[in-house]
């Protein structure tokens, strides 16, 4: 990483297409920038001029475009294990089944902590790398009282968007006993990890949580302090994308399957639906009409979801190209739903765009416009890094 001196200023100069992803800004809804200089101070974007600007630092972007970094809404980053032979039968026709969480968690519960941390730092600079500047990450593969506490802990290593997820799956020790596992879930396992945590999520979906042991999960994150989100509609039509509508919850993560109705009561709420491409490429499922959400008036995000099962990938320029080839999404929209919209979901307000003021997270591409990142899929295109205006990736500022 390079650090900035505390006071110094820092200017992107040279920038060929500056996207700030406020459309008051610029041009069209990423209000897009041509020629543009951005200066950071203190972490934060202090001005956008025009190029040739002057600061005490200077990091030379060539006529390259620049982008906010990607906010990833949706991660279980902390896991150990592997789960490729399941990926290869999937893909040699099996279908995918929640189930495979149990795996995951037999691993997870086996490793140290210094062993998980390990494992969630070097995914956390893989989604660096593919200029992910933010991530949430849940919990989830602990499924008791010990081992969600520690996940949730372990997170907030990494993270302030901690999400306490105990109530990912049924465990093999409840099993016939999923309400007694709610029980615990909303007690016990609650109390000790709160402290750590933001969030609350469920995964509401036929074998895994039905809706009032999911609203029962959501009330109880409520009433101790916690925001909350839900995964839901991943594998079928559901309740899970109403429910977090009428209980409030930032969020509905999936929504592969939305019907009108459900679309209906999204639009009249401030819930975002997020959207995980990714996971529907590696389970086989159909993709998801966001098209048809967006005109509705719907808000929407899209995160990777990274994690061993159902989307073992942190690059966000991947689901992006999914969402435009395959969602009906336009650029624009889909590189919004990565930024801003997941800034959103996370109900921050600091992140997701370059306005002035905002925390300074930027991304350098190696390409003239960020078109270039569904025109080009699978190339690397991040040159440059900015996380909090430092360069934790690439080119070296010049003094
Ligand atoms: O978001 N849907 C539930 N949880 C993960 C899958 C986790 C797994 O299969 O290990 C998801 O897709």
């Amino acid at each position: 990483m390079t650090s900035t001196t505390p006071g110094t200023t820092t200017v992107v100069d040279s920038i060929g297409l500056l996207v700030t992803g406020d459309p008051e800004l610029g041009e069209g809804p990423l209000g897009t920038i041509r020629d543009a200089a951005l200066v950071i101070e203190g972490g934060r974007v202090s001005a956008i001029e025009r190029a040739g600007a002057s600061a005490d630092e200077r990091i030379d972007a060539g006529g390259r475009c620049v982008i906010p970094g990607f906010v990833d809404s949706h991660t279980h980053l902390l896991f150990a294990g592997d789960r490729s032979e399941e990926f290869a039968a999937r893909m040699a026709g099996g279908s995918y089944e929640a189930g495979g969480i149990r795996v995951t968690t037999d691993a997870t519960r086996a490793a140290t902590d210094e062993e998980l941390l390990a494992l969630g730092r070097a995914r956390a600079a893989e989604a660096l790398a593919a200029g992910i500047t933010h991530q949430e990450i849940k919990s989830g593969y602990g499924l008791d009282v010990p081992s969600e506490e520690r996940l949730c802990r372990l997170a907030g290593e990494l993270t302030d968007d901690v999400t306490f997820l105990g109530a990912h799956l049924v465990p093999a020790e409840y099993q016939g006993r999923a309400d007694d596992y709610v029980d615990l879930v909303c007690g016990e396992m609650l109390t000790a990890c709160a402290p750590y945590s933001k969030w609350i999520d469920v995964f509401c979906e036929i074998g895994a949580f039905d809706v009032e042991q999911s609203r029962r999960v959501l009330e109880a994150g409520r009433d101790a302090g916690l925001g909350m989100r839900v995964h839901g509609n991943q594998l079928g039509h559901g309740p899970g994308a109403r429910l977090a509508a009428e209980m409030g919850a930032a969020s509905v993560d999936h929504c592969t399957y939305l019907d009108d109705g459900d679309i209906e009561v999204l639009a009249a709420s401030d819930t975002v639906a997020t959207f995980l491409p990714a996971t529907d490429f590696s389970t086989r499922e159909p993709y998801p009409d966001a098209r048809r959400a967006i005109d509705a008036g719907v808000a929407v995000a899209i995160a990777t979801n990274t994690n061993p099962g159902s989307s073992y990938t942190t690059s966000m320029p991947f689901c992006i190209a999914l969402a435009v080839r395959d969602m009906g999404m336009t650029i624009d929209e889909a590189l919004a739903a990565a930024t801003s919209g997941g800034a959103c979901a996370l109900r921050r307000d600091d992140i997701g765009t370059l306005a002035p003021g905002a925390q300074a997270d930027a991304v350098v591409l190696d390409a003239p416009s960020h078109a270039h990142l569904i025109y080009r899929p699978g190339v690397p295109l991040t040159r440059t890094v900015i996380r909090r205006g430092e360069v934790v990736l690439g080119s070296v500022p010049e003094r």
